[in-house]
């Protein structure tokens, strides 16, 4: 199985997200870090420890992590994601406590001691995975990839032109993208397309099994990817793990990106450079400092919504 760790702010699609990685027999959950994003940080902990548990995967490392971005104030997403930050869906408080390390140092533990490259799947703001990449660049020696949702191509949430990830924190956000790993964008374009239909969503909620049970709640919550009135359930985050797990459902293209880190209305937008040659720009000088990035452009979302169900349900705990 594929090492991979989840840096999250679950989050009800982050939550989707670690009950599909705990359970993926081709994803190996080697810990889950947590950051400030949709709730505080200290909510955010709660929230994965209890969906760690409901999935019947206690045993998974969880550290604790920044409450802020690196610059931004934190700005939480409670009108998307609940009081709670997960649908409020009134679930019981974690048995378990979080590692005695803080998200950094777990980081780099679990990353350092892989026997084989790990693959890192932030679902959240990327202020954890900055602070990780200036502090212990010695890192980046064994991670094979980041998959990170957040981004777009053609489109915003948090603002018009901004994803709410990016967004919350864009400095940490062009860390990412400018340190040399390579990088996977699962953005917006792809994210609001995987669709559960409303009879999946009824067979997992009416399941005997905790871990699907919860799914089938979580994607029943008008959460991140669907709109108010739409009776499918977005899989959101989750999306991003499962191409992890089956790579061949998502189309990528290399394209050079920049984060806008300007003050005012296009701050935090992923500027993506597909134009087949150079512009006018370029020809008078003006070079932009651009890293290439393996951008989702297109994606096999029924593949993904079957992947989800079949692992979800068919399997239990692990
Ligand atoms: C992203 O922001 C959060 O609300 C979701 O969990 C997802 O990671 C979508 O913009
Ligand atoms: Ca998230």
């Amino acid at each position: 199985p594929v090492p991979v760790i989840i840096d999250c702010d679950t989050g009800v699609d982050d939550a989707l997200a670690l009950l599909f990685a705990a359970r993926h027999p081709g994803l190996d959950l080697r810990a889950v870090t947590c950051v400030a994003g949709n709730t505080h940080v200290d909510q955010v902990v709660r929230n994965t420890l209890t969906v760690l548990e409901q999935a019947g995967a206690p045993e998974i490392p969880v550290g604790r992590g920044a409450e802020r971005p690196l610059i931004e104030p934190p700005r939480d997403a409670h009108h998307v994601h609940g009081r709670d930050g997960m649908g409020d869906l009134g679930l019981p408080a974690p048995v378990r406590r979080p590692a005695g390390v803080d998200a950094v140092t777990l980081l780099r533990r679990e990353i350092l001691a892989s026997d084989r490259p790990v693959t890192l799947v932030p679902t959240a703001p990327l202020t954890n995975i900055a602070l990780l990449l200036r502090t212990h660049p010695e890192v980046t020696a064994n991670i094979e990839r980041i998959v990170f949702m957040g981004g777009a191509v053609a489109t915003g949430n948090a603002t018009a032109v901004a994803e709410f990830n990016v967004w919350h924190d864009p400095e940490a956000a062009a860390v990412l993208l400018t340190a040399g790993v390579p990088v996977t964008m699962y953005g917006l374009d792809v994210f609001e397309r995987v669709l559960v239909p409303p009879p999946d969503v009824r067979r997992l909620r009416e399941s005997a099994e905790p871990g699907a049970r919860l799914a089938g709640r979580l994607l029943s919550h008008r959460g991140p990817a669907t709109g108010e009135h739409d009776p499918r359930g977005g899989l959101g985050d989750a999306g991003a793990v499962c191409s992890v797990a089956d790579p061949a459902g998502l189309t990528t293209h290399r394209l050079p990106v920049e984060v806008n880190l300007a003050p005012g209305p296009a701050r935090g937008q992923t500027v993506v450079d597909r134009r087949p040659r150079p512009g006018e720009a370029e020809l008078h000088g003006e070079m932009r400092e651009q890293r290439l990035v393996d951008v989702a452009l297109d994606i096999d979302a029924d593949r993904y919504v079957r992947l989800y169900l079949t692992t979800v349900e068919a399997a239990g705990p692990r």
